[in-house]
């Protein structure tokens, strides 16, 4: 069975992206690819369709692309819920959770521990650990082992730090209303001791949370690394809502920092555009990277949902899917370093091998409906050199006028996603939007890679240098792809539409 074949119609379901089957998931939590599995942990309600219960959830993959649903992983209980984290292979057996033949998966959670606990109003971190590869898991008797006393402290990462100060576990973690990431420095996973705090930095529009450090070769040069920390906000994107932006900087075994951090006039929307964004869409939020990818990939999944409006999304009996993984790298454009990022899957398995062709068409001031490129889970590649227009783009999981809109506003130097007709929009006020993203030509031409899927549109523009991710909800019958232009002539230079169902 291919992964498209598992929808069910009518119920928005994915067919590239992962969805819990019956229940509600937030962030990814715990990504790690262990003895050739790709894990994707996440905020589980196991009880319901909306948030509550935190628990982690757990799927399995090897092509990053289908999914297996497994029991919930860990789950909560009377003291604690189980907010956001991250899961190390301990390779050394430095916890000692592990046999003399075994070594253990740690993972790194939030206890946010509930009214009439011992720690009741605290959030804290805390400790689980597995001896068969990831499936079943036992807490810690030592919990939580790094608590500050604070109700804001959640969401560590841990990663493995090699460098010129040692090596040794470094946690990343947020003091979430303080617009801060608190690192910290481990031995043995369990005693912790701080080094430093970054922030508030950038944008401070709303709370702080799931943050990442990785280090990546500076235009694939591995002999130049760059270290790069990420930080999910929420509200205080650039088009409203959650989003995550980035830092680019250096790492010495103690403290973080960053040249293009600014800390005068934090709250200043009209700086937002200044900021880097991983994601310039509504929907890309608490995304975090695996550990352990293999060939030193960075790969990367974020929820593809926003906090605004998260829990009244009209998909049933499931809530929210993932976004696609990714895989990031880091690239100078115009001087600045910048994050690119691609679509990480085996792609080629599932396509349809007859894709859709459009020879070089020049459109003027219409709309071109391209007949046999429709469908319903699709991925479009598509370059436009400007002409006269003021506004040119597809029209997507339409009926031909109506649709989705991907476009381009060159004179305005602006990517943007227009879904006040994509279908159903009408379960939430700050829905129906238009969102954009800066985009600069590159010798005249715009090149898009766009992702469509059952309930969401994921555009990767100019190779991945701007990332915007959606979600939309068609009707099933609206399967219609166009190509318009306003006010003027737009050329398509070339357009390949690849079928997934
Ligand atoms: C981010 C977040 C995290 C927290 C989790 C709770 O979406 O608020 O900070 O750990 O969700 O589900």
């Amino acid at each position: 069975m291919t992964a498209a074949t598992a929808t069910t119609a009518g119920t928005f379901r994915p067919a590239l992206h992962y969805a819990a089957q019956n229940t509600w998931l937030n962030d990814p939590n715990g990504l790690i690819f262990h003895e050739g599995v790709y894990h994707l942990y996440y905020q589980n309600n196991p009880m319901g369709n909306v948030w509550g219960n935190m628990s982690w959830g757990h799927a399995t993959s090897t092509d990053l692309l289908t999914w297996t649903e497994h029991p919930v992983a860990i789950a909560c209980d009377e003291n604690e819920d189980i907010f956001s984290g991250s899961i190390v292979f301990d390779r050394h057996n430095t916890s000692g959770f592990g046999t003399a033949s075994v070594a253990p998966l740690v993972a790194v959670y939030t206890s946010a521990f509930k009214p009439g606990s011992e720690h009741e109003g605290v959030q804290a971190q805390s400790l689980a650990y597995s001896l068969d590869g990831g499936y079943t898991w036992t807490k810690h008797t030592g919990n939580p082992v790094l608590n500050r006393g604070s109700a804001e402290f959640r969401d560590p990462k841990v990663i493995r730090y090699d460098g010129g100060a040692g090596s040794y576990w470094v946690m990343v973690a947020v003091e979430a209303k303080d617009f801060q990431v608190v690192l910290y420095k481990s031995e043995d996973l369990k005693t912790w001791e701080l080094l430093s705090t970054f922030g508030p930095a950038n944008a401070t529009g709303g709370v702080w949370e799931c943050p990442d450090l990785f280090q990546l070769p500076v235009d694939g040069d591995p002999e130049n690394l760059k270290w790069v920390l990420t930080v999910n906000l929420n509200p205080g994107g650039p088009n409203n809502g959650s989003a995550g932006q980035y830092f680019v900087g250096d790492f010495d075994g103690t403290t973080f920092s960053s040249a293009s951090t600014v800390t005068e006039g934090l709250q200043d929307p009209d700086r937002l555009g200044e900021y880097q964004w991983l994601d310039w869409g509504r929907d890309y939020y608490a995304a975090v990277s695996f550990s352990d990818a293999p060939d030193n990939r960075r790969l990367m999944i974020g929820w593809m949902n926003n906090w605004e409006y998260a829990n009244q999304i009209p998909t049933t009996p499931w809530r929210s899917p993932m976004s696609l993984a990714r895989e990031v790298s880091l690239q100078t454009f115009a001087g600045i370093l910048s994050l690119v990022q691609q679509p990480a899957g085996e792609w080629t398995a599932l396509a349809n091998p007859e894709s859709f062709c459009l020879p070089e068409t020049t459109i003027h001031d219409d709309v071109q409906v391209l007949a046999g490129a429709a469908g319903t889970v699709q991925r479009i590649d598509v370059t436009f050199t400007a002409g006269s227009a003021a506004e040119f783009g597809l029209i997507l999981r339409g009926d031909g006028q109506k649709g989705t809109r991907v476009g381009i506003r060159p004179g305005e130097g602006k990517l943007f996603v227009d879904r006040r007709e994509s279908g159903q929009t009408d379960f939430h006020e700050s829905f129906p939007s238009i969102d954009t993203a800066p985009v600069r030509a590159t010798a005249g031409s715009y090149r898009l890679t766009i992702f469509v899927d059952h309930c969401s549109v994921e555009v990767f523009a100019q190779g991945g240098q701007v990332t915007m991710t959606e979600l939309i909800f068609p009707a099933e019958t609206s399967t219609v792809v166009s190509v318009y232009a306003t006010g003027g002539t737009a050329t398509i230079s070339s357009l390949q539409v690849t079928q997934f169902a």
